[in-house]
């Protein structure tokens, strides 16, 4: 059995040890396709795959039509929506994600944007402290649990809105729930966006909820650019001189927004909240035994298809 890693966006070379560990201690083989530039390089590498390990790479239905021996994608990290799930279904393609192992590493990242922003993006003009403002967060899973965890250690006022996350949960972790998106919007001067890009949840953060942010609103994106309405975010800066916005993940029209809004955007140049040692080796290596524990004992605990 052949087990490919297929990474536009390579892991760090100790996950990719500890990922051939787990498949060769299986028995099976590994395959890796690093940096590849084009979906051809990806179509041909996946002919002879029975299992397929991946980040933020585009499963498309020709992938899955080139790829007759697959069994398995898993998409090392979160959010799944680069894999075309009817495809992998119509195909008997079981796909899972692996839940959680990589949100410390955004967290961090998501903290780090917030003092950034707060400091001026660091351009040497007196900003302001985290301490004592407001953090809402857009959901309250993995990521953000992560961030309300740290942020607590900057003394922010942390609350959140995700209608799927019992109250209970908020507030046992020292979160406020809030009722709605709207109110999240009105009443944080940060907010930070939580949710996955899904046919509901795309564009659907514009112009409203944006200008609705209190005076100096800060609002931070390390989910996806897609759930971001980018004429809505244009408009927003250009009407609300006051506000910021910092992405881990750069709209399209990022080279618009930098040249009229300078010093008020910031964007990573490839979207790297999840690309540190420790979050490559955790999601590659539970990716792996995912793999394995399907391939050997048709185990799918973290099946989304
Ligand atoms: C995720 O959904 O897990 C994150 O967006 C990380 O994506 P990446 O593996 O492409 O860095």
């Amino acid at each position: 059995m052949k087990v490919l890693v297929a990474t536009e966006k390579p892991f760090a070379a100790v996950a990719v040890d500890g990922i051939r560990k787990v498949v060769e201690d299986a028995g099976y083989e590994l395959a890796l396709l690093e940096k590849y530039t084009s979906p051809a390089e990806l179509l041909d590498a996946v002919a002879t795959a029975d299992a397929l390990i991946i980040r933020s790479d585009k499963v498309t239905p020709e992938v899955i039509a080139a790829a007759p021996s697959l069994k398995i994608v898993v998409r090392a990290g979160a959010g799944y929506d680069n894999v075309d799930l009817e495809a992998a279904s119509a195909a008997g393609v079981v796909v899972e994600n692996t839940p959680g192992q990589n949100s410390n590493a955004v967290a961090e990242l998501v903290l780090g944007m917030a003092v950034m922003a707060a400091r001026n993006m660091y351009a040497g003009t007196s900003g302001f402290e985290l301490k004592g403002k407001r953090l809402g967060l857009q959901a309250f899973g993995q990521v953000g649990r992560n961030v309300a965890r740290i942020a607590a250690g900057f003394g922010m006022e942390v609350s959140a809105f995700d209608p799927y996350c019992p109250a209970e949960v908020m507030t046992e972790a020292g979160v406020k729930p809030v009722d709605s998106v709207e109110a999240l919007y009105r009443d944080n001067q940060f907010v930070s966006i939580h949710i996955p890009a899904t046919p509901q949840t795309k564009g659907s953060i514009g112009y409203d909820l944006i200008t609705s942010m209190p005076k100096g609103g800060v609002l931070i994106n390390s989910a996806r650019k897609e759930v971001i309405d980018e004429a809505g975010l244009d408009r927003a800066l250009a009407d609300r001189t006051d506000l910021k916005y910092v992405a881990d993940v750069a709209p399209a029209c990022a080279a618009e927004l930098e040249q009229k809004y300078p010093g008020r955007v910031f964007f990573t140049p490839k979207k790297m909240g999840a690309q540190t040692a420790e979050a490559n080796i955790n999601a590659g290596i539970a990716a792996a035994n995912q793999v394995v524990a399907y391939l050997r004992d048709g185990i799918d605990r973290f099946r989304v298809n």
